[in-house]
């Protein structure tokens, strides 16, 4: 059997080549890293949540406009998407003071910010994905003005979406961070969100008890990173009650 070809190995995902020109098979590991990939494990099951709930958010960020590279879910642990020109940067959204702000910053975690906060991070490991402003980002060409334009008005539809859905389960969206890419049709580009929205990505807190249910439960040792994100799928009724991952929603009749 012809095995497919592999396009790129990063920390929580492989890309295999797609069937078709300009798709792309994204697999989700059972990796869990943090801290610039400094504290690592294994976490049974968190690639089939993360295949299931970035399923979930990019699903419903299609349908209501918001262009994503998601196109469907073939299994437990792979999803066929667009194949983008990812802009080398991390768009980071804060609702809530919450790790790398409040230590630059000195806020509080918890405290809530007067508005949300766009952020660039460079995407480069042996850099440490540093902050970088607006300036550096045209200067140095990662994107122009009227992209960054366009990320900033993206992230920002991103983040009342999610936030919307994860309130209505009561957790609170503090944070989370998007890639985008681009998509060219012949001389026109636009601009999609890619990679992945999932608990690796977000800060989600629950709402009443402020219980962390994303990757600082690994981060910080706060106990099972798969019950948590579980929980939240759970709660999204991306999962039934049993736990067991359910495919597309049966009628009842
Ligand atoms: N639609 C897409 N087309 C092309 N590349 C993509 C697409 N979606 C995500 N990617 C890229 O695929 C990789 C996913 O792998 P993973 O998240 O494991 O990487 P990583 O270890 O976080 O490393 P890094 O993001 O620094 O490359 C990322 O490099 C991401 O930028
Ligand atoms: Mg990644």
């Amino acid at each position: 059997m012809a095995r497919r070809k592999k396009i790129y190995e990063g920390k929580a995902k492989i890309l295999y080549e797609g069937p078709e020109p300009g798709t792309l098979v994204q697999y989700f590991k059972d990796d869990a890293t943090a801290f610039n990939a400094e504290k690592r494990d294994v976490v049974e099951g968190k690639g089939v949540l993360n295949n299931r709930l970035s399923e979930f958010f990019m699903n419903g960020l299609n349908t209501i406009g918001v262009p994503t590279h998601f196109m469907k879910r073939l299994n437990m642990r792979e999803q066929l998407v667009r194949a983008v020109e990812i802009i080398p940067l991390e768009v980071v959204v804060r609702n809530v003071a919450a790790g790398s702000i409040s230590k630059r910053l000195g806020i509080e975690e918890g405290t809530p910010l007067p508005r949300p906060i766009v952020e660039f991070y460079y995407k480069d490991d042996a850099l440490g994905d540093p902050l970088v402003t607006e300036e550096h980002i045209i200067a140095f060409g990662w994107a122009s003005q009227q992209d960054l334009d366009d990320m900033v008005a993206l992230a920002l539809r991103v983040n009342d979406f999610i936030s919307g859905i994860m309130l209505g389960v009561g957790i609170k969206l503090v944070d989370f961070k998007i890639e985008i890419g681009r998509i060219w049709d012949g001389d026109f580009m636009r601009l999609v969100v890619a990679d992945e929205i999932s608990p690796d990505s977000c800060r989600l807190w629950d709402i009443h008890t402020g219980q962390k249910l994303d990757k600082d439960v690994f981060r910080r040792d706060l106990g099972n990173l798969a019950d948590a994100y579980t929980e939240v799928a759970r709660r999204l009724g991306v999962l039934p009650q049993n736990g067991a991952p359910r495919g597309k929603p049966t009628l009842i009749n």
